[in-house]
């Protein structure tokens, strides 16, 4: 089969790979017919994790069931499904909680396993032609009977609509919040769209790129243009100098200021800064151990100077984490089939598998433009 594999940083390279293939009774193997570039696959691309060279990558995949394990109950042959980033048993006991972005038994020793991922388990990714999915009866989402038709909507089931939803529960909104969102990538869209249909009162997205801020207006969010450094100030006064009540984290460890230089405390300082005494923040922008390529001293040991002081002073409260897609996706499904939410709206370009090395130099330069890369391979 045609894969996405991972060379190097920068090094993304398409080619012939061996099928993917049932490995366990209770796998099914999926034609890919969408997969996502996702910001996280970003943080892989530029070298800036432990990824090796030789996996293939792709974590939002959607397809067509062609063939099922011996103990595979549920899910048939030719049902569209989309899986979850998250690779879960569905038996261990933070799965048993609805915790599925922790699973305890699918990458042992950690919390948690995803598709082609960095430290999240051996699994290949689905930027390729086939995928096997384990443990397929807990992890396949059956999509309704217009799947073909919503493809592009029911493929951001896989993670960003499902991490935005999740940034703005960690956070605790609800009806009437004001809300504000630092990153307008696809999860801080995703985000700010969740807030929106959650009937947030007031939705503030702070990035620095027009197209993605755009986007953000579309929906009926305020943006707050950050290419100045004036981001923080403008949510005070938008909040009348007392914060929102709630803050979600989208961008993550490679957080920049308004120059483009990279300042990994950015973000989470300015949500203790711009969320009122007492608020909750969300952190869905992705944080880890360690960074060994960081400019900055901590950075490379994992740590950020974090303004606790204040925090605590503000006695404000903090979730983070991965998502636990399985927890949202079958409600946002919902929303999508009746019509209620139409996530596609983010994507930017539709391109066959074959162009994927392309789509990832643009989308990693966040090249105007590029909000949003859907892949299809067969195409
Ligand atoms: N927790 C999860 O389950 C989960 C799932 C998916 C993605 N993620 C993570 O979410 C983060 C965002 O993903 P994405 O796909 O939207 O990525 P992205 O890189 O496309 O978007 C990040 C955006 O943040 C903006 N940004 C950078 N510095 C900023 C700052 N100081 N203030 C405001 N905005 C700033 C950038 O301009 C960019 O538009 C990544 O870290 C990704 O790994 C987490
Ligand atoms: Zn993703
Ligand atoms: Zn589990």
């Amino acid at each position: 089969m045609k894969a996405v594999v991972y060379k190097g940083p920068h090094d993304m390279v398409l080619q012939k790979v061996p099928d993917a293939k049932i490995e366990k009774a209770t796998d099914v193997l999926v034609k890919i017919t969408t997969t996502n570039i996702c910001g996280s696959d970003l943080h892989m691309y530029e070298g800036r994790t432990n990824m090796e060279p030789g996996r293939i990558l792709g974590h939002e995949n959607l397809g067509t069931v062609i063939e099922i394990g011996s103990a595979v109950d549920r899910v048939k042959l030719g049902d569209r499904v989309c899986m979850p980033f998250n690779i879960s048993c569905g038996f261990c006991e933070n799965c048993e909680r609805g915790l599925t972005g922790f699973c305890l038994t699918t990458n042992p020793g950690n919390a948690g396993a995803a598709y082609g991922f960095a430290g999240m388990g051996p699994y290949s990714g689905g930027q390729a032609e086939l995928l096997r999915v384990p443990y397929a009866d807990f992890n396949c989402l059956v999509l309704p009977p217009d799947a073909e038709e919503k493809e592009n909507d029911y493929v951001m089931l896989s993670d960003i609509f499902p991490t935005g939803y999740h940034a703005t529960e960690l956070a605790g909104v609800q009806a009437g919040d004001s809300v504000v969102i630092y990153g307008a990538g696809p999860v801080g869209l995703m985000a700010a769209y969740s807030a929106i249909i959650k009937g947030a009162g007031k939705v503030m997205v702070v990035d620095m790129h027009k197209d993605r801020l755009a986007l953000a207006e579309k929906i009926g969010a305020i943006t707050v243009d950050d290419s100045d450094g004036s981001g923080v100030e403008q949510v005070m006064a938008l909040t009348g100098g007392q914060g929102a009540d709630r803050g979600c984290e989208c961008v993550g460890y490679q957080c920049c200021d308004h120059q483009g230089r990279e300042v990994p405390n950015l973000t989470m300082n300015n949500l203790v800064k711009t969320v009122r005494p007492t608020g909750g923040i969300g952190v869905v922008g992705v944080f880890i151990p360690e960074d060994p390529h960081a400019k900055d001293k901590l950075a490379k040991q994992g740590r950020i100077a974090f303004d606790l002081g204040q925090f605590w002073i503000k006695g404000q409260h903090i979730g983070t984490g991965q998502a636990n897609v399985k927890a949202y996706n079958r409600k946002l499904c919902k929303l999508i089939a009746e019509g209620k939410a139409k996530p596609s709206f983010i994507i930017s370009h539709k391109l066959p598998l074959d162009r994927a090395v392309e789509a990832y130099k643009n989308f990693d330069a966040r090249k105007d433009g590029w909000t949003k890369v859907v892949l299809k391979p067969g195409h």
